[in-house]
């Protein structure tokens, strides 16, 4: 576990580009192939001058940040295709509404799990303009907890990103990873 190899790291640069926030358009909610409960659905996506579009129309959206979209919306139970389109790019995720999803569709749970959080707990703008995430986990998680120091133990500059293993946005997987813990470590473990 404690050697990280370089291949290894390089795979997981070149096959998980949004482990790593490099890439220009991204959805990170609602995630690829997520099962959602009927009613309103939170979307959070980025792009250079980016559009979003529901099942290939488009859809309104806010720009808390420039470049950071934020909307709601209310599909029908069934399907539905997510993308966000700028000049040089398209991102798409798809996701279910309602019940009796495809297996292939895993349930969503949405983070924070309490209403009324704004963006602005997790994120800021630095001081060269970038939208970044600033922290705030620890405003409701505590650090001291045991299982807590038993689970983390990366070094300070690879612990400090948490959005490297989780999705503070929501996830299908257990503990708002962005991947299932078995995939997850392999990424930068042999
Ligand atoms: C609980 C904390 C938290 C909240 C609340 C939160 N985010 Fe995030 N967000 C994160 C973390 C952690 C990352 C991962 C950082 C990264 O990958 O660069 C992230 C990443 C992002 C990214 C991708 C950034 C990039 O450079 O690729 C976008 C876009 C984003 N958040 C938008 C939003 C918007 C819009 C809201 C409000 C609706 C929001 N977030 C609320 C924690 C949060
Ligand atoms: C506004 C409060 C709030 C903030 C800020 C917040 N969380 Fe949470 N988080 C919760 C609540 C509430 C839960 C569900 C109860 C629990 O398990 O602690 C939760 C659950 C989780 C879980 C799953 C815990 C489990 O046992 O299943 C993870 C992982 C997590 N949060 C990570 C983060 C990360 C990473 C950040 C910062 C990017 C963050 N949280 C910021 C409130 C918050
Ligand atoms: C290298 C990957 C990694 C990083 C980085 C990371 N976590 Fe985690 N975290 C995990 C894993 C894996 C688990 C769940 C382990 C399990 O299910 O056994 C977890 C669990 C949690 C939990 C649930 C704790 C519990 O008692 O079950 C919280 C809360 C959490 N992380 C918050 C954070 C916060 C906040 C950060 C950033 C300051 C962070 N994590 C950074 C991998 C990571
Ligand atoms: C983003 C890449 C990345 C991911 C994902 C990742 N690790 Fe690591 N891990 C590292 C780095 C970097 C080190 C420090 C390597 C070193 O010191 O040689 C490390 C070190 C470790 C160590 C040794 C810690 C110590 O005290 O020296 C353990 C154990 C470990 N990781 C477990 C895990 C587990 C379990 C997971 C899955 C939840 C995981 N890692 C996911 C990058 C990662």
């Amino acid at each position: 576990m404690r050697a990280v190899s370089k291949i290894t790291l390089g795979l997981a640069l070149l096959l998980g580009p949004a482990l790593y926030g490099q890439d220009e358009g991204r959805i990170m909610r609602p995630t690829d192939f997520s099962a959602h409960v009927a009613g309103e659905i939170d979307i959070v996506a980025k792009a250079p001058a980016g559009k979003l579009e529901l099942d290939g129309k488009a859809i309104e959206a806010e720009e808390p940040f420039p470049n950071v979209y934020h909307a709601t919306v209310a599909p029908s139970a069934g399907e539905h295709t997510l993308a966000i389109v700028w000049e040089s790019g398209r991102k798409e995720v798809r996701f279910f509404v309602g019940e009796n999803a495809p297996e292939h569709y895993k349930p969503f749970q949405q983070h924070p799990p309490v209403p009324g959080v704004q963006c602005t707990q997790c994120h800021g703008i630095s001081s060269r303009g970038r939208f970044r995430f600033k922290g705030g986990c620890f405003d409701c998680h505590q650090k001291e907890q045991e299982t807590f120091v038993q689970i983390h133990t990366h070094p300070e500059h690879t612990f400090v990103e948490c959005g490297t293993c989780h999705n503070a946005h929501g996830s299908t997987a257990a503990k708002h990873l962005i991947y299932p813990k078995e995939i997850m470590c392999k990424l930068c473990h042999n």
